[in-house]
């Protein structure tokens, strides 16, 4: 592929034309409330096939299918079970992806040969106008290289992907900044696979008690939940602020909610108020600054283990992970 930059058009006003480029095999990355996805029309094996190469995606590494409404799910999957029939009312347009079985009419590259699929309703209503402009279910994973951090800004699109994606609609900053919440409701007791910005919390006050495997190295796999994934290439490792003694070297701090004393080169506060949705919608963004500020090292302290916090945890372990 020849090198050069996508067309970056504004959401507001590129949906038609994104819409037409996603009807014709392209590849749009486009904002959802969560990050920015990298979408192909899922009913097209070969356009899925150019999401997997874009993103140096491993071909193991099943997408999430994306639909302009809850409405059209009975329409491409059929009947749903009725405790995902629940979660769908309750939590849809939203960051709650739900595990169905696959239907016919996706091809098996989407879900990597799974014989279920991930599908959600993203809650940002220029993604949903133009999945129902493209007229198809829109697979998408996050627009970024495998393994490094998600974007939450068009910008962090066009530095990841380049030209490997041919259209980027710029909706600005995303609502929530980490990828949505993956649930497994076919069974007795819903799973959680991945903690994401919808909280755990909310989930079990909607439907009662839910099994939490974020970690969990059974089938289905889920890779965001692979030990190492959502990495800066600056080595990063969990502490506490302060400096290494006899430390001479640039370093970078990511803070939940204070700065830190002593010499960092750079500094990163996720929320001065200790808000951890505003904490989670700047993880991202402060993590691809702290990657760009030069520093040898960026440190980063955990954030209290609750609500979204979680998934915000979650996320820096396995960005840590990747350095040891
Ligand atoms: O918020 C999000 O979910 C964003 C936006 C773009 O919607 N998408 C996203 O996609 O995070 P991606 O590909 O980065 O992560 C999708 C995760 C992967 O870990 C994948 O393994 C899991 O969903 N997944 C997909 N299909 C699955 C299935 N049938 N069973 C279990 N996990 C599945
Ligand atoms: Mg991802």
């Amino acid at each position: 592929m020849s090198s050069g930059s996508p067309r970056v058009l504004p959401a507001a006003s590129g949906i038609a034309e994104a819409a037409a480029v996603l009807r014709t095999g392209g590849l749009v990355a486009f904002p959802t409330e969560t990050v920015y996805g990298l979408g192909a029309n899922a009913l097209d094996a070969r356009a899925a096939a150019r999401i997997f190469e874009a993103k140096a995606r491993p071909s193991f590494d099943p997408l999430i299918t994306h639909l302009a409404d809850a409405a059209d799910l009975p329409g491409l999957v059929g009947a749903v079970p009725p405790a995902v029939a629940a979660l769908v009312d309750r939590f849809w347009p939203g960051p709650l992806t739900l595990i169905v079985d696959r239907p016919a009419a996706i091809p098996p590259i989407v879900t990597s040969g799974l014989p279920t699929m991930a599908v959600r309703v993203p809650d940002e209503p220029s993604a949903r106008a133009l999945i129902a402009a493209a007229g198809v279910p829109v697979a998408a994973p996050s627009a970024n290289r495998f393994g490094q951090l998600s974007p939450t800004r068009a910008e962090h699109v066009v530095a990841g992907l380049g030209d490997a994606v041919e259209v980027v609609l710029d909706g600005g900053p995303t609502r929530c900044g980490i990828e949505s919440t993956i649930v497994d409701a076919r069974g007795e007791r819903p799973v959680v696979l991945r903690l994401g910005a919808l909280p755990v919390e909310a989930l079990v006050e909607a439907v009662g008690p839910v099994d939490v495997r974020p970690g969990s190295s059974g089938q289905p796999v889920a890779p965001g939940t692979l030990a190492a994934h959502y990495a800066p290439r600056t080595p990063l490792r969990l502490g506490a602020a302060e400096p290494a003694p006899g430390d001479g070297g640039r370093r970078g701090f990511l803070a939940f909610r204070e700065r830190p004393a002593g010499a960092w080169a750079a500094v990163e506060v996720l929320s001065p108020e200790g808000d951890l949705t505003a904490a989670a919608a700047r993880l991202f963004d402060a993590l691809h600054r702290l990657d760009a500020a030069g520093v040898t090292e960026i440190v980063v302290e955990p954030v209290p283990e609750v609500g979204v916090g979680r998934a915000i945890n979650d996320r820096l372990r396995r960005a840590a992970a990747t350095w040891h």
